[in-house]
């Protein structure tokens, strides 16, 4: 298992993804001081200043936490970082990042070596999104510590590889970390990831359906009632193929035969001013694990049941391959 020195006091082998409008300085502490890696985007808050605070609000937290629980697992914290030509706040964002010691940077579109230095330089660990070879191969000459592969059923931008495919690629020839990402929704499937070869399992669609975090309380109504054929992959809502649900796209005006006909997709075009952050308010993206959601419970009791499901997977093929 390659695992990064800052994951030692965890749990479980599980990072609560960063998503956009969702992921908040709540959610963060709450799968952290679950045990498990919190982690979510600097553009979640609308300003630089503002992102400091989260930063502030969940180091102080997690410091409290480790103080009066000394024996408890604490994940460390991570935070998302857009890195391309368009997202204005990179720098200021990063310069936040290296002064606070952020132990863990999840860099998306562009892996730069410049970032990876700068977050190396405190002793952080960057894990970088890839859905195929070529962004993987990018990554490594960046220097990253570990790669995000985002397979195909994923929440967001997924990718639309097969995991299987995909792990086996990108194991061949990078020896960092390895996270998979993609429908991973029970105890069941981090132990998957696992005995696939994955170090760590990357959740997002399921930390959706939890009480601690910012996404409306519909969202998470619509996540428990979807099944795996209600998320559609286009890209009409932001000009890039994303997975939504297929109910919230007809609440919003979309003719969903329309979208599923290549020939007639309209790129971005139902975007208004607003743009993309008025997208995704109102089109809830989530990936195929939709399939294995029915409930919305805490963070930690979310974590306690993702823990006995592992150890109960675990026990089961333990007991196959010794009997
Ligand atoms: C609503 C939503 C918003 C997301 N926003 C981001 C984001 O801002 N940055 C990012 O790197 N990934 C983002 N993702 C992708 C997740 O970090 C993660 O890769 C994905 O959710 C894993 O697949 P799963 O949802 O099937 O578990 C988002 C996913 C969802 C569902």
């Amino acid at each position: 298992m390659t695992v990064p020195e800052i994951f030692k006091n965890t749990r479980l082998p599980v990072v609560a993804a960063p998503m956009f409008l969702v992921s908040d300085d709540r959610m963060t502490i709450a799968s952290c001081t679950s045990g498990i890696v919190g982690t979510f985007p600097a553009l979640n808050q609308l300003t630089t200043e503002g992102f400091e605070q989260w930063v502030i609000n969940i180091k102080e937290a997690l410091a409290a936490f480790q103080q009066e629980h000394p024996d408890k697992p604490c994940g460390p914290y991570g935070v998302n970082l857009i890195v391309h030509r368009s997202n204005p706040r990179v720098q200021a964002d990063l310069e936040i990042c290296v002064k606070h010691q952020v132990p863990l940077i999840i860099t998306s579109l562009g892996a730069v070596k410049d970032v990876v230095e700068a977050v190396h330089s405190y002793g952080g660990v960057v894990f970088h999104d890839i859905t195929n070879r070529r962004h993987a191969e990018k990554a490594m000459e960046a220097g990253v510590d570990g790669v995000i592969l985002v397979s195909g059923g994923a929440g967001g931008h997924a990718g639309t590889l097969n995991p299987f495919a995909l792990l086996s690629e990108i194991k061949s020839f990078f020896d960092g970390t390895i996270l998979l990402a993609g429908s991973l929704s029970t105890g069941r499937d981090v132990a998957a990831a696992r005995a696939m070869g994955a170090d760590l399992a990357y959740m997002g669609t399921r930390f959706i359906a939890a009480k601690e975090n910012n996404a409306p309380e519909a969202y998470k109504e619509m996540i428990c009632e979807a099944c795996a054929q209600d998320i559609v992959y286009t890209p009409s809502v932001s000009g890039v193929p994303a997975n939504f649900m297929r109910q919230s796209l007809i609440q919003n005006g979309f003719d969903i035969e329309k979208l599923m006909d290549p020939a007639s997709v309209d790129f971005g075009k139902k975007l208004t001013v607003d743009g993309e952050a008025q997208a995704w308010k109102n089109i809830w993206s989530a990936g195929h694990g939709v399939s294995a959601i029915d409930d919305v419970p805490t963070i930690s009791e979310l974590v306690d049941r993702l823990e006995e499901e592992y150890r109960e997977a675990i026990r089961e093929l333990a007991e196959e391959v010794t009997s």
